[in-house]
């Protein structure tokens, strides 16, 4: 048995408009690349879509676009994927941590005030493994104390919240294309934003800080190479049409999951919380609060010596080494975090598959919970 932990889908439809592109002249920034950004700024429903080479470039770019650097500080989660902390790092500013709220795994919106002081410039609120809930909230808070959000909605293409969709609540958002996510473009990121400042910002900063009417070796401010190509565009354009099809996907492999894990009550299964439109993105379930950090890792272990892959989605960041060293952080700081980290386990989830499959997972995972 060999069940993989995500597959991409990609369908003939992929494999013929990257073909097309292969064919053409256009392998960069050419026609893929402005069809990508529009379908993508409609969907979601923002003014502007820039397309960028990964989630990290993406969030990268929105603190420079900001102004967010040196002595500049910026609140986020501790539970989440490295990126989110390490591009605020990146940009020079010391990311600052909240604790999450254990139902919906996102920033607690109860503890965020707390934490904000004369150098907090903006939010970085994540979509954990693609649950919108509690971001209305956030947005108050930040509207309140006049912050910017920056949103990491990397793990939530399609979701919304009260029918607003992921994307649409920070003054900035960014998605991600890697192969795991709802949609992939190979690499690949995506910033939104209806600011066409800050947008012309980005678009100079990812292609080398060239500008508007400078040509090609007019470069009027530091920049780097972001770009995404037609190729990948291509890809995305692809995947982004069938969107509502992978989400339907993800739904029912979700469902099945919920179904054959249901009434265990050495498990924590996620469910779709009230007025959420969830876009599954992964299926992470929790051990029940008795569990230790090495039954949860045995049991990993067991599973992946069986085939199937699985994930510990996420260890707490702010626990890194390199984070400690920096920031003196220790166990202890983020409570919640901490309790629900050692705790998760992500189960095999893709398109593809199968109620037969999934059934092999429950039942491995059953067998090796004990007690
Ligand atoms: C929450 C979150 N932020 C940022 C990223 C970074 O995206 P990428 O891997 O495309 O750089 C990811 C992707 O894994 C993510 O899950």
């Amino acid at each position: 048995m060999r069940i993989y932990l995500s597959r991409p889908d990609i369908t003939e439809k992929e494999i013929e408009a990257v073909s097309a592109v292969l064919r053409g002249p256009d392998l960069a920034l050419g026609p893929k690349l402005v069809e990508f950004e529009e379908a993508f700024a409609e969907y979601i429903g923002t003014k502007r879509a820039v397309a960028v080479n990964s989630g990290t470039s993406g969030l990268f770019l929105c603190m420079l676009a900001m102004g967010i650097g040196p002595d500049d500080e910026v609140i986020t989660t501790p539970f989440t994927f490295i990126a989110t902390a390490n591009t605020i790092m990146m940009a020079g500013a010391r990311p600052v941590f909240v604790d999450i709220e254990p139902a919906s795994l996102n920033i607690d919106p109860a503890k965020i005030e707390s934490k904000i002081t004369e150098t907090t410039k903006a939010i970085t609120p994540v979509e954990v493994f693609g649950n919108p809930a509690g971001f209305d909230k956030i947005c108050e808070i930040a509207g309140k104390h006049n912050l910017a959000v920056i949103e990491d909605s990397c793990e939530a293409l399609g979701s919304a919240l009260n029918g607003k969709m992921a994307g649409t609540f920070g003054t900035m958002s960014v998605f991600a294309f890697y192969p795991n996510k709802q949609i992939t473009t190979g690499e690949g990121g995506m910033i939104l934003t209806d600011d066409d400042d800050l947008a012309d910002m980005c678009v100079s900063l990812r292609n080398q800080g060239r500008g508007a009417g400078g040509g090609w070796l007019g470069h009027e401010r530091l920049g780097y190479n972001f770009r995404l190509s037609d190729i990948n565009c291509a890809l995305g354009i692809a995947q982004l049409s069938r969107i509502d099809e992978i989400k339907a996907k993800r739904r029912q492999v979700a469902g099945w999951y919920q179904d054959m894990l249901a009434d265990d009550d050495r498990l924590i299964v996620p469910a779709e919380p009230d007025g959420c439109d969830m876009s599954w993105f992964v299926f992470v379930v929790r051990l029940a609060e008795d569990f230790t950090l090495e039954q949860r890792d045995r049991i990993l272990q067991h599973m992946k010596n069986q085939g199937i892959q699985v994930g510990n989605y996420f260890p707490p960041v702010h626990l890194m080494p390199f984070m400690v060293a920096r920031f003196g952080y220790k166990p202890g700081d983020f409570p919640v975090t901490e309790s629900v980290s050692r705790r998760t386990i992500a189960l095999p989830f893709y398109n593809d598959l199968t109620k037969d499959q999934i059934a092999a997972v429950c039942t491995t995972l059953k067998g090796l919970l004990g007690k």
